[in-house]
């Protein structure tokens, strides 16, 4: 029997064109909608626009148009956003549409019948940004106490909510749910917030009129907070369609930013038992996406545009990005490089270097068919894969979900160096079936975990296995030995290729923590040519190592971590490089100045300890010391060694 999911985004503000941090929230929403339908749950997956207010009303008449005509424009430019983001939602409700309007003033009747709505005067102060009350002794220097931005004095008459009844009722249920505000560092706010006492909410408005009149009194306008809550349970089928609102409310999860937990942990809440209506289950509050310190937002100004990344490094990267960098409930900085850098190594490497190594190892070893295996090595970690996507998805931790499914494709990568199929091929081992198919077979069942996650790279995935699309599959095709024997597999392009930046045509990286574990780097850039069956490289591939000498013009210890060494590399042609080395245990930041080194110019970039590494120093080890390789006669920086 298909469980029920009702997952909803925050309904956004179209005042103007949405930037990454709203594509945030609304990807990570789709993938765990998809994930719930790869389970073969009936989902509803709910998203729209919040289009009444002064602010819109305010925005409107600067540019000369009617609230409708300019919510219109900007909401087709948001329903074109989810298109090119891919964004599966079921319903996308517009606060301006009829059946919501009907929706929130027979919640309005029904407040006042219950006694829960009276009219009195309003004293207080309003940010409009915020579409927040706030009373004198919540602001913070007489400021907005969410965004610090100016409050303006308010003395008006209101319709009020008695949301002061509800304080206990909410704390009870707070405290016998304790899933129901997530993660817990927000609960822990909320029943702060709520222990200090819950005044009335003013909920009607005179000074506008973009907005839904109270069936009562017309000449009030609903305050935006009420109209935008009241909007997932008229999606669900509030009122009108009783079988499907049976179904699809209470929602399973609201999903939303963390400065607007209040209002769906207290007033929505509140709001919902004075209607005697079911509460939901979780209000996951999830962090920020900042640009350097600050969180992105169109009122600073300071914003990504998600079409223009999409465009540059296409829609799979973007949401690997957003789901995967940060800590999902954490604040995060978003940046251009961390972006390219998770592409290049998980996507480009980790992931599209094993489909290709693996295809062609299948193309040359086996004449291009999936090989009977007669054991496994992989199956274990599979198949534990699978549990913990269950497991961490189901405690909404998406980017440890996605993380886990990278742990089994790094395995498999491993699994290639250690079991070295080309070896297997050449003294005739029977063990390479097995090798070939635990690696086919781990790719085929990465390509079904990732299909909630990214849409294009699992079709891919399917296509060169010769298993046509992974549309369609569901998470019993992640069992282990869906592949069949036999199969002819189809080998293609890379599915993600590296993105090269205008500084790596000379430029690259140290991986100085990572040490020699890593596979070589003509291995990584070059999957085709690197499965060599001797082992040996060609001068041309040897070739496609960029080696420089470069002089440190300065060296310093990096916090934190004893053996990392940032240093700064002149390579001559103003091209100074960061690069962080692991030599802090054999040299002196003070006496590194001067010194010629010999640099890998051409390595990804990586990021060690937040610094972003743009090569790696050689370098000879053994137990007793480390020497860094230098000429033994100075040489201009920059001099390429052959
Ligand atoms: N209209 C209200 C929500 C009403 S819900 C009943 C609103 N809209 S908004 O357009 O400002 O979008 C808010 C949501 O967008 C945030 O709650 C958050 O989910 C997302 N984000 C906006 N900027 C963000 C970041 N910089 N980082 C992460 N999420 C961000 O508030």
């Amino acid at each position: 029997m298909p469980e029920r999911f009702t997952i909803t985004t925050p309904i956004y503000y179209p005042n103007d064109r949405l930037h990454i941090g709203h594509a945030y929230t609304t990807v990570a929403a789709d993938a765990i909608a998809r994930f719930h339908r790869l389970r073969g749950d009936d989902v509803f997956f709910v998203t729209g626009t919040d289009e009444h207010g002064q602010k819109i009303e305010d925005r409107a008449g600067k540019v000369g148009k009617t609230p409708i005509a300019y919510v219109d424009e900007i909401v087709s430019d948001i329903r074109d956003l989810w298109q090119v983001l891919g964004i599966s939602h079921d319903d996308f409700i517009r606060t301006t549409e009829s059946r919501h309007e009907q929706v929130v003033q027979e919640v309005f009747r029904r407040l006042e019948a219950k006694g829960d709505l009276y009219l009195s005067q309003y004293e207080g102060w309003y940010c409009t940004p915020c579409e927040s009350f706030w009373v004198e002794g919540k602001l913070v220097d007489g400021n907005c106490p969410t965004c610090g931005g100016p409050v303006a004095r308010l003395n008006e008459e209101s319709y009020f909510f008695r949301l002061s009844r509800y304080a206990e009722p909410l704390l009870q249920h707070i405290e016998s749910h304790p899933d129901f505000i997530q993660p817990v560092s927000r609960r822990n706010e909320m029943i702060q917030f709520i222990r200090q006492g819950l005044e009335d909410l003013s909920v009607s408005r005179t000074s506008f009129r973009w907005g839904i009149p109270l069936p009562q009194d017309p000449r009030h306008i609903a305050y935006v907070w009420v109209d935008a809550l009241t909007n997932y349970i008229t999606a669900c089928g509030y009122l009108q369609d009783p079988e499907r609102f049976n179904r699809y409310w209470p929602a399973d999860v609201h999903l939303v930013g963390k400065e607007i937990v209040r209002f769906h942990a207290v007033i929505w809440p509140a709001l919902l038992l004075s209607l005697d209506l079911p509460l939901p289950k979780v209000v996951y509050g999830h962090g920020w996406l900042l640009l350097g310190e600050q969180k992105m937002s169109k009122s600073r100004g300071n914003v990504i545009d998600p079409r223009q990344l999409v465009r540059r490094y296409g829609r799979d990267a973007v949401r690997y990005y957003l789901l995967r960098e940060v800590p999902f409930g954490s604040d995060g900085s978003y940046t251009e490089d961390a972006l390219i850098l998770r592409t290049n190594v998980d996507l480009a490497n980790d992931l599209g270097n094993l489909l290709s190594r693996t295809t062609a190892m299948i193309e040359r070893f086996t004449r291009g068919t999936i090989p009977a295996p007669s054991g496994s090595s992989l199956r274990g970690l599979a198949d534990e894969t699978v549990r913990r996507v269950l497991e961490r998805l189901e405690k909404l931790q998406v980017s440890d979900a996605v993380a886990a499914i990278f742990e089994l494709v790094k395995r498999a990568n491993k699994f290639i160096e250690e079991e070295a199929p080309w070896q297997l091929h050449r003294s005739g081992d029977g063990r390479l079936g097995d090798v070939l198919y635990d690696l086919a077979e781990s790719l085929r069942v990465t390509a079904v975990l990732l299909s909630p996650f990214l849409l294009d790279a699992p079709n891919a995935i399917y296509r060169q296995l010769g298993l046509g699309s992974a549309e369609g599959a569901t998470l019993a095709d992640a069992a282990w030995g869906g592949l069949p024997v036999g199969t002819k597999v189809e080998r293609g392009e890379p599915i993600f290729p590296r993105i090269e930046t205008e500084r790596e045509d000379s430029a690259a990286v140290a991986e100085a923590d990572k040490g020699p574990a890593s596979p070589p780097a003509t291995e990584k850039a070059a999957p085709a040519a690197a499965a060599d069956e001797t082992g040996m490289i060609t001068i041309d591939e040897f070739q496609r190592l960029d080696l420089r000498v470069g002089t440190i013009v300065a060296a310093s210890r990096v916090k934190g971590a004893d053996r990392l060494l940032e240093l700064t590399v002149d390579l001559g042609e103003s091209d100074l490089r960061t690069i962080v080395s692991g030599i802090a245990e054999h040299y002196r930041p003070e006496e590194l100045p001067g010194t010629q080194i010999v640099l890998v110019a051409n390595l990804q970039p990586a990021k060690i300890r937040g610094i972003v590494s743009h090569g790696m120093i050689l370098a000879g080890k053994t137990s007793e010391t480390l020497q860094i390789v230098s000429p033994r006669e100075a040489l201009p920086a920059g001099t390429r060694i052959k």
